[in-house]
């Protein structure tokens, strides 16, 4: 049995994510979502949420699971039994970034083998931080994100009393 893992903060999942979800889900028999926990990082959603999230969006995809790590990328992967980490590609500056992650955590474990997935070129412009930014100075992040978390953040301009574009 094929098991990958698909790590990231998600924070939040975007559309671009879930793209990479549903084509990874296709390609093994298991994918987890590993959602990091950063103690040095005051997320925009807490942990909980981010999971909660990720699982609502993935119900349907049945070989998907949703859990949290902590620490190393490695063994998370020895934890789930999974030889294969998922990760996206948007641009040249991602690879810059990507490939020696890949490689540390080859060298930190030999059977760690890193996928990289080619994002679609119709999400290739959305990135978690971007959409937070543009969530910040109001503007309309509706097509960067699933409507569940669209409504979340929806939802968090209302307690604050804000107004939203969107
Ligand atoms: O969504 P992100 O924030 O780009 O994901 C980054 C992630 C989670 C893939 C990366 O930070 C990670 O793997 N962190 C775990 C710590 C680790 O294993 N580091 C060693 C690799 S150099």
């Amino acid at each position: 049995m094929k098991v990958a893992v698909f790590p990231g903060s998600f924070d939040p999942v975007t559309t671009g994510h879930m793209d990479l979800i549903k084509r990874g889900a296709g390609m093994f028999d298991k994918l987890v979502l590993g959602v990091l926990v950063n103690p040095g990082k005051t997320p925009f959603f807490s942990l909980e949420e981010r999971v909660e999230m990720l699982a609502w969006l993935t119900k349907d995809l049945a070989n998907v699971s949703v859990k949290s790590f902590e620490g190393l990328l490695v063994e998370f992967l020895e934890q789930e039994q999974a030889s294969v980490i998922v990760r996206g590609l948007r641009t040249a500056q991602d690879f810059e970034y990507e490939l020696p992650l890949a490689q540390a955590n080859m060298k930190l474990n030999q059977n760690a083998d890193t996928v990289f997935l080619a994002t679609a070129p119709e999400y290739s412009y959305i990135s978690s931080s971007g959409v937070k930014e543009i969530y910040r100075f109001g503007g309309n992040i509706k097509e960067m994100v699933p409507d569940l978390v669209y409504k979340r953040f929806y939802a968090r301009s209302e307690e604050r009393g804000g107004t939203y574009a969107g």
